[in-house]
Order: structure tokens, then sequence, then C-alpha cells
């Protein structure tokens, strides 16, 4: 039979054992109660501000990692008002290193909406907050149950996993009709009562139990009901889109410093994958540096040392991305590169710089001191 057939029907068919009497939501809340996180900063004090700000985090971060981000972020953005007048550099540089920066440019400008068109008070139906700027179905679900406990079915990552080995749920896992029936069934199992419990239960077994690999099926509060186990397939489901193979970029990266130890930056453009973060001056690696000294003004004379940095790789979603840096030192600002609008810093600036440039800022100080 075809899994996307017997996905489709395994809502209608008998419980694998008899051990699943107990409802889905029972037997995972039971779980819950004694092995579930519950001192998660977010969790204390669920206000809809302080849920959402975590919820956004959490798109494509671990929790741990998010932890000391989130309470930097809501000591410096203590209320909704106070994250809606900051400049959105401040927000970039509290997100720095956090990655997908579309996140902190759609809550800072989500934070403006409802400031300005809710009067400040966070929107407490499901519909009204998913019209806010980087806000998905799921995402805006757990908000809504976990700040307003209101009943809705969340479905991100960690729950697709979950559902789709419970359930044995084929099919390319972006598919439309695999995610309308990973909606179904968490539609399905969302309870009425406990629902904010019920929403940090699901991610949490999906992150310690339910794990991509090597998943803990022996102690998993779902064993009784999962066609998976069952089945002896369960780590085949969800099933991975195909790997295409990332393509790589190569950048020269030009770090100008003048005779005072401060390193020239320019603001990217406000879309994009780095959109409004501050970056130095780059090329293509074809292009030399004598040619990019050229092209900005910068006469031999101002220039002291140049030294080639050992490349740094970062990877994208979408492409792997190498870095040569190029540490020029100057004794003095050359006048063009001044005209170009941008800034120069010292490493303990307050802008917003991708992970890789507070590196390379870094190693600009360690060189100085190096000579
Ligand atoms: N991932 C998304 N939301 C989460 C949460 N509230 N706790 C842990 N991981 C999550």
């Amino acid at each position: 039979m075809e899994r996307e057939s017997q996905a489709d029907i395994a809502e209608y068919l008998p419980p694998a054992s008899s051990m699943s009497s107990r409802s889905f939501a029972e037997r995972l809340l039971a779980w819950w109660d004694e092995h579930g996180r519950k001192s998660f900063p977010w969790q204390r004090d669920p206000t809809p501000y302080r849920v959402w700000v975590a919820e956004v985090m959490l798109q494509q971060t671990q929790a741990a990692t998010v932890v000391p981000y989130y309470e930097r972020f809501m000591a410096r953005f203590s209320s909704i008002e106070v994250l809606a007048a900051a400049p959105l550099d401040e927000v970039l540089h509290l997100w720095s290193g956090l990655g997908y920066y579309a996140r902190a440019r759609n809550l800072h400008s989500a934070a403006q909406v409802v400031v300005g068109e809710h009067g400040g008070a966070f929107p407490s139906s499901l519909e009204a907050i998913r019209k806010l700027p980087g806000i998905g179905r799921s995402t805006a679900a757990a908000i809504v149950a976990q700040a307003f406990g209101q009943r809705a079915a969340i479905l991100d990552g960690n729950v697709k996993r979950v559902l789709a080995r419970h359930h044995r749920v084929g099919g390319p896992i972006s598919s439309s009709a695999t995610l309308k029936a990973l909606w179904r069934h968490a539609e399905r199992h969302t309870p009425v009562v406990r629902v904010a419990d019920y929403t940090q239960a699901v991610m949490d077994l999906g992150a310690t139990i339910c794990r991509r690999s090597r998943p803990a099926c022996a102690i998993c509060p779902l064993r009784g009901s999962c066609r998976g186990l069952a089945a002896g397939d369960a780590t085949e489901f969800p099933q991975r889109a195909a790997r295409r193979a990332r393509r790589v970029e190569k950048r020269r990266f030009f770090l100008l410093t003048d005779a005072g130890g401060a390193t020239f930056l320019r603001q990217q453009p406000s879309t994009g994958i780095w959109g409004g973060l501050w970056v130095p001056p780059q090329d293509a690696v074809e292009q030399t540096t004598a040619n990019f000294l050229a092209a900005h003004d910068v006469h031999p004379q101002l220039v002291e040392s140049i030294r080639v940095g050992q490349t740094i790789q970062h990877g994208f979603s979408h492409y792997q991305l190498v870095v040569e840096p190029v540490f020029i030192r100057l004794n003095a600002r050359p006048g063009a590169v001044g005209e170009e609008g941008g800034v120069w810093v010292r490493r303990d600036h307050q802008l917003g710089v991708p992970a890789l440039v507070a590196k390379l800022l870094v190693a600009v100080v360690d060189m100085e001191f190096a000579e």
C-alpha cells in the first residue's frame, strides 16, 4: 500500500495495541508532568509579548541556544512599546549570531503594527496574529495556546516528525498533501483543556524523545499507538526532501582599518539574508585586492600593511559562503570610502552585524596586538 493512502486512513484504523486506551493528549500530558521542560524563561510569566518573542526566536533555533539571546532581548526591550520605539539597528545588534535576520526585522515592524493599530495590546485572535509580519499558522497557534489558553493546533518541525512517525504519514514533508494530513492529525489531537501545557509537551517530545536520529521509542509515552514503531520503520518518517547540493559562493571581505583601530562597515539593503546588517566592503574572489583599492580610491601611500586571513565558512539554507578576509591597515581614512555612507567602528560597536563579521572585528584587534 502506498504510504500516503495509508496515512489518510490511519485515523480510522484500530490502535496498534491496547495500551493506548488513554488519548494521545492525556498520555503526552502525563509524561510532560513528570519529564517535560518547565524552566525556560518564556514559561515564566507567559505574557503574549514574551511568548511571541520566544516563538519567533525558536522558529529556526534550538531552545538551548535561544535562552541567552532571549534574556538579553527581554532585558533591553521589556515591552512591546519599548521594542516598537527602538532603532532597528539595536534590535539587529541583539539578534547578532542568531541568524535568519528577517525574523528580527519582522519582529520590529510587527511591534510597530501592534502599537500603531492595536493600541499596544497584542491581538488575541489567531486570525489577527497571523496578519502580523513574520507569523505563520503554527507560530500564531503556539502564541494563542500558550499566552491565551485558546485551543489551537501547532505544527512546527518537531511536531511534524512526531505525527509523521506516529501515523506513518509518508510523502515529501513539504508537499501540500502531506502537510494537510499532518495538520489534520495535529488538530485532532489538540485537547480542549491544558492546551498551553500540551503545546509545550508535544514540542518537548519531539526535541527530547522523538529525536531526528536515534529516537528513544522505548520510553516514549506514545509507543502504544505509534504506527511507525509497530512497523519498525519510524525513523523513515517524515520523508526528507531530496537534498540538493548547496552552491558555494566565495567572497573576499576587505577589512579597512584606520590608525585608531576602527574598521569600515557598510549597511546592507534592508532585504535579503543579511538585510539591514553592517558588513565590510566585499567582492568576488576573482577581483584582486589591488583592483578593490584602486576602485575605492585608496592610494598606496595610505596602506600600511595587507594580510590575508584564514577563510571562514558559513552555511546558509541555500548556499555555503566562503569568506576570504583581507585585513588592510591604513595610516589615514581615505576620503572616497567615507563618501560611500558607511561607518568606522571598533569592536565594541552597537550595530547589527552578522556573527561572522563580529569574529572578523575581533581578528582585526588581535592582528594589531600581534604586530
Ligand atoms: N520550539 C518552538 N517553540 C518552542 C517552545 N516553546 N519550547 C521549545 N522549543 C520550541
